[in-house]
């Protein structure tokens, strides 16, 4: 039997090379070693968004696109959507009497989040919601629901797995073995920059090259990225090393890195130059990607029946699960469940 991996995103927004490096490459490798779920999770988006549900919604379909274009391949993949499989939303409950609720207040990602969510909004950051807080709680129900013995995320991500892991323990110990303990394996991929030389590739920080951009939108943003601040003329020798757009010809693996190097640091390169060639090269990084993309764009049917064949293999791994856990909680009431 193959072991099994879940992963999951919120579908908020397009997918960018932060994920594509950081972990999309990475379950596409996967995928052919594993049986392997990939979350599309809807509820946790709306933990956040409840007031814009109509973002989730649009979302779910450029999330699937994405996956699609990046190799996920539905044949060795169950790409499912979360709010579709009602048996997460029950372990939920179940788990939440498991966790208490200083112990989800001292999650360093929570923490965090409540932070950034202070800074945005001020006092009305501190009025957080229970489903907010809870949301740890409905992954480890994600991850319990399927078995899954391995979790491959980013760092930001460890403290929602010791969490779950936390919760399995008590589960086990209170209901008898029933649920299994998930691995995390964190990615092993550095975090991804910014064009703006932020630590971070984000959304929300407009420092991002999907991998749905098109040609304009590339050039703009690569014209725009962040050189070697010391390089004032087009003939000064620069670093490299503090150049953004070095850090993308290497990033997507430009065949002509040494040269791009040496001509940096030689001073026979100008910045521009330098930015019309990363473009050319991204372009063409992209172009089998954006080709799988278009492809499922111009049959939609084919990404619905992909999300309904993955969600309904998925449910029923999740229906199988929940019955043990049932029996075990002893709510499985034989004059009612026939
Ligand atoms: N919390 C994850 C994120 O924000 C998404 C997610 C939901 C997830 N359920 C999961 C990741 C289960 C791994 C396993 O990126």
């Amino acid at each position: 039997m193959k072991k099994v991996i879940l992963t999951g995103d919120r579908p908020t927004g397009r997918m960018h090379l932060g994920h594509y490096f950081g972990s999309l490459k990475n379950r596409v490798k996967l995928q052919d070693e594993y049986d392997t779920y990939i979350l599309i999770a809807d509820v946790q988006a709306l933990t956040d968004n409840f007031e814009h549900p109509e973002k989730i919604r649009s979302n779910i379909r450029e999330i699937a696109l994405d996956y699609l274009a990046a190799g996920i391949n539905p044949d060795k993949t169950h790409i499912l959507i979360q709010s579709k499989i009602p048996e997460i939303a029950e372990m939920t409950v179940y788990l939440s009497n498991l966790v208490t609720v200083s112990r989800l207040f001292r999650n360093p990602t929570t923490k965090a989040e409540v932070a950034q969510k202070k800074h945005i909004f001020g006092n009305e950051g501190e009025s957080i919601t229970y489903g907010f807080l809870g949301y740890p709680v409905s992954q480890s129900a994600d991850l319990t629901c399927f078995d899954c013995d391995i979790c491959p995320v980013g760092d930001d991500q460890a403290p929602h797995l010791e969490q779950a892991r936390e919760i399995v323990r008590k589960f086990n110990s209170i209901y008898g073995p029933t649920l299994k303990e998930p691995q995390t394996v964190l990615s092993t991929t550095p975090r991804i920059k910014g064009l703006d030389g932020n630590e971070k590739m984000g959304k929300s920080l407009g420092n991002a090259i999907y991998l749905a951009d098109d040609e304009e939108a590339i050039t703009k943003k690569i014209m725009g990225a962040i050189t070697d601040t010391n390089k004032i003329k087009k003939d000064d020798p620069a670093d490299p090393e503090k150049c953004m757009v070095y850090y993308y010809h290497k990033l997507i693996d430009n065949p002509n890195l040494a040269t791009v190097c040496q001509e940096c640091q030689k001073g026979s390169r100008g910045c521009v130059a330098c930015k019309k060639e990363l473009i050319k090269v991204m372009l063409e990084f992209l172009k089998p990607i954006q080709e799988k993309r278009h492809y499922y764009e111009q049959h939609p049917e084919l990404v619905d029946k992909i999300l309904n064949d993955g969600t309904q293999k998925a449910r029923k791994k999740a229906q199988e699960v929940m019955k043990r856990v049932r029996k075990n909680m002893q709510i499985d009431y034989d004059f009612i469940d026939k």
